[in-house]
């Protein structure tokens, strides 16, 4: 049975996909170019994904008739700007004429403009790691700022604190000279591994101030970042270094948020750390396919962070989930997280949305195994079929719009768009 939570009436009720992750054929990208390159550190490629470049409008319907009322989805920089310069108004168009289908679905857009991928020509200059890049991408939100225009929520950066993590796993992996095959690609489970970069996180700071000045400029959107929270939890003796961690992989990414119109909390389990960083699973906590131990609470751990350490700002959790083989573990544990996410709310803190991740089973960065999808994809036919968890997801939206329209819940929803 679905739940009915108290929660504000305007609450987002959606899921989340990547443009790289679903789209296909995406061949203008790093991503692209990493996992076609020969002795390629990654598993798997990306082909054709799920072809939703194509099938976007049926993606976003499945959502909607469960009861949905909001789509988080990516834009691709490396198919607007396959060159420098070279802005393609036909991909333009195209993502223009994604946000319309979601508006004419009654689905509320939640736009990202940069998750992971970068065009080649950008990761070939240096990337994140050259101060070029401020310019490059202010430059291509500049570009994209017409078709989002009316978008009420743009995330500018999803998880700089893994891009910025990332970078110095690859810088160590060039170090040491190690085999490619030993760089974990998947961004939540390459904790094992050095701090984020700070010189990249430098960088990211700025691109994201300047995306969210252009896009106040140019168009009505509440504008944020998204970030990577891990709910570090220090083993006996562990204290001090898991404070230091988690101010440099986390909280100093959601001080940046203060200020902004929201912050995204993407959260999806714990990590403990002890004196000398973060500690490997136990083998019997590897309970997802992704090896990660089932910990839907922790959200709520993860929302009442960033709400005080942003120092109040509007919370949407844009992505939430578990990558598992039995639907009825994916719905337990939506319904932990969901209940965790209510008592954050009902303490007072600000949040305004709930994105699971994911949609659809997806491109899990360097692999097809983890299922993380409200609905399954048959990779040969593209055939799309809805698990029973969607339907659980959309009559918790369609419950909690009943009770509201009722006049059951008393919630003020007066501070809310
Ligand atoms: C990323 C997603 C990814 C998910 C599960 C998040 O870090 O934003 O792209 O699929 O985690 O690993």
């Amino acid at each position: 049975m679905s739940l009915v939570l108290d929660l504000p009436r305007h609450f987002l009720w959606g899921a989340a996909t990547s443009a790289h992750q679903t789209e296909g054929d995406n061949t203008r990208s790093n991503w692209w170019h990493l996992e076609t390159m020969a002795n390629s550190p990654f598993k798997e490629r990306s082909g054709r994904a799920v072809d939703s470049y194509r099938r976007y409008r049926e993606d976003m319907r499945l959502l909607r008739d469960a009861g949905l009322d909001s789509y988080r989805f990516s834009v691709e920089w490396a198919r607007i700007e396959p060159e420098p310069g070279e802005i393609d108004q036909v991909q333009l168009d195209h993502y223009r004429a994604m946000i319309e289908a979601a508006f004419e679905l009654g689905l509320t857009p939640v736009v990202t403009l940069h998750h992971f991928t970068s065009p080649l020509w950008f990761f070939q200059n240096g990337g994140w790691a050259i101060p070029d890049a401020v310019d490059a991408f202010a430059a291509y939100v500049e570009a994209v700022s017409p078709i989002v225009e009316d978008v009420p929520w743009i995330c500018t950066i999803n998880e700089p604190n893994m891009i910025a993590l990332l970078a110095n796993m690859s810088a160590k992996v060039a170090a040491t000279e190690s085999a490619p095959s030993t760089l974990d690609s998947r961004p939540v489970a390459a904790l094992a591994s050095p701090a984020p970069s700070d010189a990249v996180t430098r960088i990211l700071v700025e691109a994201h101030r300047r995306a969210v000045d252009i896009l106040h400029a140019k168009t009505k959107a509440q504008v944020g970042w998204t970030v990577s929270c891990q709910g570090f939890e220090p083993e006996p003796g562990g204290e001090e270094t898991c404070a230091s961690i988690k101010w440099s992989w986390e909280d100093r990414y959601l001080e940046v948020s203060r200020g902004d119109d929201f912050v995204g909390v993407q959260s999806y389990t714990t990590r403990r750390v002890g004196s000398s960083g973060p500690l490997a699973y136990a083998e019997e906590e590897r309970q997802t396919m992704t090896g990660w131990p089932v910990r839907p609470d922790v959200v709520g751990v993860s929302i009442r962070n960033a709400w005080q350490v942003s120092g109040g700002v509007p919370i949407l959790v844009t992505e939430n989930g578990i990558a598992c083989t039995d639907d009825r573990d994916r719905i337990a544990y939506m319904e932990g997280a969901l209940r965790a996410l209510e008592s954050a709310s009902s303490a007072g803190a600000d949040v305004r949305g709930y994105l699971h991740w994911s949609a659809l089973d997806n491109y899990e960065w360097g692999e097809w195994g983890p299922t993380f999808g409200l609905i399954a994809v048959d990779r040969d036919t593209f055939c799309r079929s809805p698990r029973p968890s969607l339907d659980w997801l959309g009559g918790c939206a369609r419950a909690h719009r009943e009770r509201w329209d009722a006049g059951c819940l008393a919630r003020d929803s007066s501070a809310h768009p």
